[in-house]
C-alpha cells in the first residue's frame, strides 16, 4: 500500500530542525500529509540526535512504544533518521525489531528512494554512510556537484509552513574532533557549500517572506569555499549574503574560538542586518580541561576573542556550552569555568553534564569519573550563576525599547486559546516565551492576546499585541522581567507584516 500520511519527530540542534524541514518537504512532493500522531501515520520517522546518552534513551523509548502500533498494523512503516541511525547503524535493527528503516544525515536525499523500496520490499532497509574521504581539504570537499547539495538546494516552499524565521545551512560536518563529541563520526567531515547556492537559497526564503535567516554550521566561522582562484571565507559569506534585499537580520550559529578571525567582528560592526549576538562555546574555564578536550586553545586565548568582540560591538550578546564533569574534572577546574560564567557575562549559557560517547577518544581512554550527583551539582550552581547575571541584564532593560520581530503568539496565549481555563499543560512545541514559574516570578498573568518575539540580541519578549502584529517588527518597552523574559507593552510598528501569518 502507498503511504499518504506521515508523522515526523525532531530532537537535538538547529542542523536537525532544518534536515527536517527539508525533509518534510520532500514528503509533502512526494504526496504525503503530515499528522500529529504516530496513531495516524502510515510512516513514522524520529529525526535523532547522539550528542548525549540521554537524546538516544528518548528515542528508544519512543520506539517502544511503536511496537503495539506495528502489532496491529504491520504496514506502518517505522524508521530513524538523523545521527542515532549513523551512530548505532545496523545494531539498531537488531535492537528494535519493528524498525523498518535506517537513514543517516548525510544520506537524506536518499530517504524518498528508501521509502518506496521499504513500502515495496517490507524488508529492513538503510541509508548510511560508508566511506567519506577525510583525505581532501575542507576547501576542495565543498564543489557543487557534491550530492548532499541535492537536498539543500532542492528547498521550495511549504504551505502553511512560515519563513519568516529560517535556518540555511552553510557547512556540514565537523573536522575538529573534540574528544567528547560523536559529531564528526555521524555528520562525516565539514564541507561548505558554494556561496552562491547560499545567496540564491537565502535570496529565495526572502521572497517568501522570510526576515530573519539563521546560518548554520558545526564550525561556522570556519566556513572556507574555494571558488576558482578565489577563497571565500565566512566573513566574505556573511557580507554576501548581508547585501540581500529585504532581509532583516542575519544570525550565525555555531562559531568555534580556535579558528576565530577578527575580520568577522568587523562585519559585525559594519553591517546592520548582522545581529550583535554571538555564540562561542568555551565548554570549560580549566586549560586543563580544555586541553584534555583538545579544544585548540586556552582561557585566555578564549578570553582575548571576547575582549575584542565587545570593542567591535560593545552591546554584543554572549552566549556559550558548557561541559560539567568531563573525565578528571576537579573541583579547582569547575571553579575556575564558574570564574569565566561571572568574568563573560554572557546573555545565556547551556550546560551540560557530561556524557560519554562511544568510539570518541574520551570514552576510549578515560573513566567517567565525576559522579552523577557532583555532575549534577555542578550543572545548578553553573546555571545559578548564570540566572543572577541574567536577571542583572534583563533588569538594565526596563524602561528601554527593544526591536522585536513577532513570531506568533506566546505558547502561554495559545494555551488561553486552546481552552478556557489554562489546564497547566504545555503546548510542547514553538515559542518559547518564559515558563509558567518564569511568568508567575515576574507577576505577569498572560493574556489570550500575548504575543512573543526576539530582540536582535536573541532575549525573548512578550507583550499584548493584534493578530496584525505577527511577523512584524515592533517596538516595545519593556516594563518588568524574569531571567528568561523580557516582558513590555508594544510602542509602535517599525516595519508592518509582508506576509500574513497564522
Ligand atoms: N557530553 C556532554 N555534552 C556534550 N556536548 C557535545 N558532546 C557532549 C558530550 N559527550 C555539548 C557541547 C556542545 C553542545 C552542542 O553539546 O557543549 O557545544
Ligand atoms: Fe563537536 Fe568539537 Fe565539532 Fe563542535 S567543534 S561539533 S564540539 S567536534
Amino acid at each position: 500500500m502507498k503511504p499518504a500520511t506521515y508523522f515526523l519527530e525532531t530532537f537535538g540542534c538547529q542542523m536537525n530542525v532544518l534536515d527536517s524541514q527539508l525533509v518534510a518537504a520532500r514528503l509533502r512532493e512526494m504526496g504525503l500529509r503530515r499528522v500529529d500522531s504516530p496513531r495516524e501515520a502510515d510512516v513514522v520517522l524520529f529525526n535523532t540526535c547522539s550528542v548525549r546518552q540521554h537524546a538516544e534513551d528518548k528515542v528508544l523509548s519512543r520506539l517502544g512504544g511503536l511496537r503495539a502500533l506495528k502489532r496491529r498494523r504491520p504496514e506502518t512503516i517505522i524508521g530513524v533518521i538523523g545521527c542515532m541511525a549513523e551512530r548505532v547503524r545496523h545494531e539498531l535493527f537488531a535492537q528494535v525489531p519493528h524498525l523498518d528503516l535506517l537513514c543517516g544525515p548525510g544520506e537524506l536525499h536518499h530517504l524518498e528512494a528508501l521509502l518506496v523500496e521499504v513500502s515495496e520490499r517490507h524488508e529492513q532497509l538503510a541509508a548510511l554512510a560508508s566511506s567519506q574521504s577525510r583525505r581532501t581539504t575542507a576547501a576542495e570537499r565543498g564543489q557543487a556537484d557534491d550530492p548532499l547539495e541535492v537536498l539543500d538546494s532542492s528547498r521550495h516552499a511549504v504551505p502553511g509552513e512560515s519563513v519568516l524565521q529560517s535556518y540555511v545551512r552553510v557547512q556540514r560536518g565537523c573536522d575538529k574532533f573534540c574528544t567528547y563529541c560523536v559529531v564528526p563520526f555521524v555528520r562525516g567531515p565539514e564541507r561548505s557549500r558554494p556561496p552562491a547556492n547560499i545567496v540564491a537559497e537565502v535570496r529565495s526564503l526572502v521572497a517568501q517572506g522570510c526576515r530573519e535567516i539563521t546560518l548554520l554550521g558545526q564550525t561556522v566561522n570556519s566556513y572556507v569555499y574555494q571558488d576558482g582562484e578565489r577563497t571565500v571565507r565566512f566573513a566574505e559569506l556573511l557580507e554576501q549574503v548581508h547585501a540581500i534585499d529585504g532581509l532583516d537580520r542575519i544570525r550565525f550559529v555555531t562559531s568555534f574560538p580556535a579558528d576565530w578571525d577578527d575580520s568577522i567582528f568587523r562585519v559585525l560592526r559594519d553591517c546592520p542586518r548582522v545581529c550583535p549576538y554571538l555564540h562561542l562555546p568555551a565548554q570549560s574555564g580549566s586549560d586543563r580541561v580544555l586541553k584534555a578536550m583538545k579544544r585548540g586553545y586556552t582561557v585566555a586565548e578564549y578570553l582575548r576573542i571576547v575582549d575584542t568582540a565587545r570593542r567591535y560591538v560593545p552591546d554584543i550578546a554572549l552566549a556559550g556550552d558548557f561541559i560539567v564533569g568531563f573525565p578528571g574534572e576537579t573541583e579547582e577546574d569547575f571553579q575556575a569555568t564558574v570564574e569565566l560564567v561571572r568574568r563573560i557575562e554572557y546573555k545565556s549559557i547551556f550546560v551540560f553534564k557530561y556524557s560519554p560517547r562511544p568510539g570518541t577518544s574520551a570514552e576510549r581512554a578515560r573513566e567517567d569519573d565525576v559522579p552523577a550527583e557532583t555532575k549534577s551539582r555542578r550543572n545548578n550552581e553553573l546555571l545559578a550563576v548564570q540566572s543572577v547575571i541574567s536577571l542583572r541584564q534583563k533588569r538594565a532593560l526596563i524602561g528601554r525599547t527593544v526591536e522585536v520581530l513577532v513570531e506568533g503568539y506566546s505558547k502561554a496565549a495559545r494555551r488561553l486559546q486552546d481552552s478556557d481555563a489554562d489546564t497547566g499543560v504545555d503546548a510542547g512545541d514553538g515559542l518559547p516565551d518564559g515558563c509558567a514559574h518564569d511568568r508567575a516570578a515576574s507577576g505577569i498573568t498572560a493574556s489570550p492576546r500575548q504575543l512573543a518575539g526576539r530582540t536582535p540580541h536573541d532575549s525573548i519578549a512578550v507583550f499584548d499585541g493584534e493578530p496584525a502584529h505577527i511577523g512584524a517588527i515592533v517596538n516595545v518597552r519593556i516594563e518588568s522581567v524574569s531571567p528568561l523574559t523580557l516582558f513590555g507593552r508594544i510602542e509602535g510598528v517599525r516595519s508592518p507584516a509582508r506576509v500574513s501569518i497564522r
